[in-house]
């Protein structure tokens, strides 16, 4: 894939004033290293930092890198003279925006679970107002552990926001889930929580399509996409968590409905054009996503019986002779409505001239934003995450409008689906 985009055209929309200040709290393992990249992304984000590195965090790193990167002061200690004249472990929770803990450990997250406090990260954690998101990094038997995994649910359950650790080689030479999210995702996810507000996109309503879709050719056979749905349910789930009033049509997919989301279940393209066309006649639409794998081709008569191998007098197989047809073109329909959705983005998975085609498809579409992806080709894995984009969990996009397009660094689906209502939130700020 286009390594030289890659490189980065990354940028990233700065946070609002006064909406900007992280408490980074730095555990202790291996993933610690990664932290000095952290905090100068999250500073060239916009973001303000203040720090606290544990004592199992100094291990990995050490207080003065961490300083110089910040430009500011590491807290350490609960029992510090100074900064305890000024009740330090309570101002530091007071003053930020979000507490991210980065790496989140197991042992951390079980003292958060029960509520210890016999250090300063720790405290300042039972003592905060404000949101805490943690980015866990360990082995995958302590990421599975029922302690671990029980201790997670008890955080999800008082609003604690995890940042998925990812899969693949661990530091400790096991191969598994653990891995801490990539820098690139955690800043995408910090943008998202300090979007402005909690729920940015209250009062809006967004329609996204997602999966495949399944052309019947018989009773047992079709014609379908290569599509999980992984990406589409993410931007579902991620409109939700911004406060939209999301209606998810979506094709067959092996993943659990975003809650929150109303989901409409389809399987052909007929099926997904006329539940897109009743939710539009039924309320304005201010943001729609087509995410959608949608086939470009079904058969003009469907059998009404199994089509049987039939032989020849030769005693060959003749195989049986499909006529097809153009299935409907949705994006495009919803795209010259009378109900237009205000914000309309489509999606364009290409094999070759990738910004060319994505361009030229938005202006076919009339959409406002294509959010590009290269598949196949030679060429394509410059990153062993990105040579298949179908099923995985990560992606790489560029964003084209008709100002021009962005490249965007490799990142989870969840981070794509963050970063692009981060750009949706903006888009409607004006
Ligand atoms: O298949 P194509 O590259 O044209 O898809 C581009 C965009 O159009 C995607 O957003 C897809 O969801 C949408 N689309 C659609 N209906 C179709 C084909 C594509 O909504 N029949």
């Amino acid at each position: 894939m286009n390594q030289g985009e890659t490189e980065m055209a990354e940028k990233i929309p700065s946070p609002d004033a006064g909406r900007g200040k992280i408490l980074l709290m730095v555990g202790g393992g291996i993933a610690a290293v990664k932290i000095p990249e952290l905090i100068r992304r999250l500073r060239d984000a916009g973001f303000e930092l203040q720090i606290i590195l544990t004592k199992a965090g100094r291990q990995f790193v050490t207080p003065l890198s961490l300083s110089s990167l910040a430009g500011q002061k590491i807290y350490e200690n609960l029992f510090s003279l100074t900064d305890e004249a000024e009740m330090g472990h309570i101002r530091l929770s007071r003053e930020s925006d979000l507490i991210l803990v980065a790496p989140a450990t197991a042992d951390m997250m079980a003292k958060m679970a029960v509520g210890l406090a016999d250090d300063l990260a720790s405290t300042c954690l039972l003592a905060a107002n404000k949101p805490i998101a943690l980015a866990p990094s360990m082995n995958s038997q302590m990421w599975l552990h029922p302690a671990t995994q029980a201790n997670l649910a008890t955080l999800r359950g008082r609003g604690v926001a995890v940042i998925a650790p990812g899969s693949g080689d661990l530091a400790c030479g096991e191969v598994g889930v653990g891995r801490m999210a990539e820098v690139p995702d955690i800043v995408a996810f910090c943008q998202t929580i300090l979007a402005g507000g909690d729920k940015p996109l209250r009062g809006k309503r967004a329609l996204v399509t997602s999966g495949p879709t399944v052309e019947k050719i018989d009773p047992v056979r079709f014609i379908s996409n290569r599509s999980s749905g992984k990406q589409g349910h993410a931007i579902a789930a991620a409109l939700v968590a911004a406060g939209a009033e999301v209606t998810l049509v979506t094709g067959p997919v092996a993943l659990p409905p975003p809650p929150g989301a109303i989901v409409i279940p389809i399987e052909s393209a007929a099926e997904m054009l006329a539940a897109c066309e009743a939710v539009l006649q039924r309320s304005a639409i201010d943001i729609g996503v087509y995410v959608a794998a949608v086939s470009d081709w079904r058969v003009a008569e469907i059998f009404s019986a199994k089509i049987k191998k039939e032989k020849s007098a030769g005693g060959t197989v003749v195989p049986p002779q499909l006529r097809l047809e153009e299935t409907p073109d949705i994006l495009a329909h919803v795209g010259q409505h009378r109900q237009r959705p205000h914000l309309l983005i489509g999606f364009a998975a290409e094999t070759e001239n990738l910004i060319a085609n994505a361009a030229a498809k938005r202006t076919r579409k009339n959409c406002d934003w294509i959010v590009a992806n290269q598949v196949g080709g030679a060429g394509d894995a410059v990153d062993d995450r990105v040579g298949g984009v179908f099923g995985r969990d990560h992606n790489q996009i560029h964003l084209v409008k008709a100002s021009g397009h962005d490249a965007w660094p490799v990142m989870s689906k969840t981070a794509v689906a963050a970063r692009l209502v981060a750009e949706i939130v903006r888009f409607f700020r004006g």
